[in-house]
């Protein structure tokens, strides 16, 4: 059989990435231009600083991954990009390129959910097994979404109010650290110990959603009030705890969802499965199910992750046309219209 090549796009937040997989799984370039070191300075993704890097760098990464490839625009099957959710600007510079190519070089258009990308990234571990859970923690997002089949998407639990990634960057800007802080406040916990004991909500609940603006204000709080008496509250036992908090709030929930909707995998992903004390403990805790993490250079945004989930929607039919809109708070199960 003839090889399939599929040539995708991400650019939702702040990194302009091009990839090309081959067949199902065989990904030949991974292009990543970070912006990461121009929005530092402001603590946080600035939108309009974001659209202005992705014009400037994205027909580059077009070119560079077709050269790291080794093939050309005539070996390709299709085209995919992310069409939400993410920035509205960031979005439609990484949607005009795809369309563009597409149309130039006479290709199908396949419009993919970043978060499906984030959960498809675990096509590179091994075979995914449906139906699976999924455990979703990114900056933007916090979710257990239930997969019955390939590109079958329910979100059985959400975040009320931030996201978990966002809450790590927030308290990480309060102590100091640099833009994205997940990381770091990782590594500081690993050293620390969890002696603030900051409050785990909706823990208990017989629901699958989850909160963190609450664990969010008492970290903040604590600090302030420490900072105003003049003392110095350490960074590792103040990382260490939040991260246990976190964890523990992660866990407890992802364990009720798999009670409630027995499978017998779960994908956990999205930039917070970076995270080693998460590895750790589900590893640990996770005992009726398979976990499947992304490799690291798929946590965080890529189009890798585009392609691999583009490749589900290859196959099923699902293309869209050059009118093709960004959805900047596009849920899982809206299709593209
Ligand atoms: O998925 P992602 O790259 O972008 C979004 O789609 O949001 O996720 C970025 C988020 C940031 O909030 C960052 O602080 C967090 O992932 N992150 C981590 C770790 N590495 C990245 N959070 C906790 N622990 C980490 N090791
Ligand atoms: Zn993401």
């Amino acid at each position: 059989m003839r090889d399939r090549y599929i040539l995708a796009v991400e650019s939702s937040c702040d990194e302009t990435s091009v990839a090309i997989l081959k067949n199902e799984n065989e990904l030949l370039a991974n292009v990543i231009a970070s912006q990461v070191e121009s929005h530092k300075r402001f603590g946080g993704v600035v939108p309009e600083v974001a659209s202005r890097h992705h014009v400037e760098v994205v027909t580059t990464c077009f070119e560079d991954a077709l050269l790291e490839a080794g093939i050309t625009a005539d070996d390709l099957d299709a085209v995919a990009v992310t069409y939400g959710p993410g920035l509205v600007g960031a979005l439609l510079v990484g949607m005009a390129a795809a369309k563009a190519f597409a149309w130039a070089h006479q290709l199908p258009l396949i419009p993919v959910n970043h978060m499906a990308g984030h959960l498809m990234a675990a096509r590179q571990v091994k075979e995914l097994q449906y139906p699976l859970m999924a455990l979703l923690v990114s900056g933007g997002h916090t979710e257990l979404v239930y997969v019955s089949e390939p590109g079958d998407y329910k979100i059985i639990g959400e975040t009320r109010d931030d996201a978990v990634g966002e809450a790590y960057d927030k308290v990480g800007r309060v102590m100091g650290l640099t833009y994205p802080a997940g990381r770091e406040i990782d590594e500081l916990a690993h050293k620390g110990k969890d002696v603030h004991n900051f409050p785990r909500a909706m823990i208990k609940e017989d629901n699958l959603e989850f909160s963190f603006s609450g664990l969010k204000s008492a970290f903040i709080n604590l600090h302030h009030n420490a900072a105003q008496k003049g003392e110095e509250l350490g960074k590792e036992d103040l990382s260490a705890s939040f991260q246990a908090a976190v964890l523990d709030i992660l866990m407890a929930k992802t364990q009720k969802a798999l009670a409630k909707y027995p499978v017998e995998m779960l994908v956990v992903a999205g930039g917070v499965a970076a995270n080693q004390g998460l590895r750790e403990r589900l590893a640990d805790e996770i005992t009726d199910a398979e976990v499947v993490i992304p490799p690291l250079r798929l946590c965080g945004d890529n189009a890798g992750m585009i392609a691999l989930a583009a490749a589900i929607e290859y196959d099923k039919g699902n293309f869209a046309g050059l009118d093709l809109n960004a959805k900047p708070s596009l849920a899982f199960d809206e299709m593209a219209d």
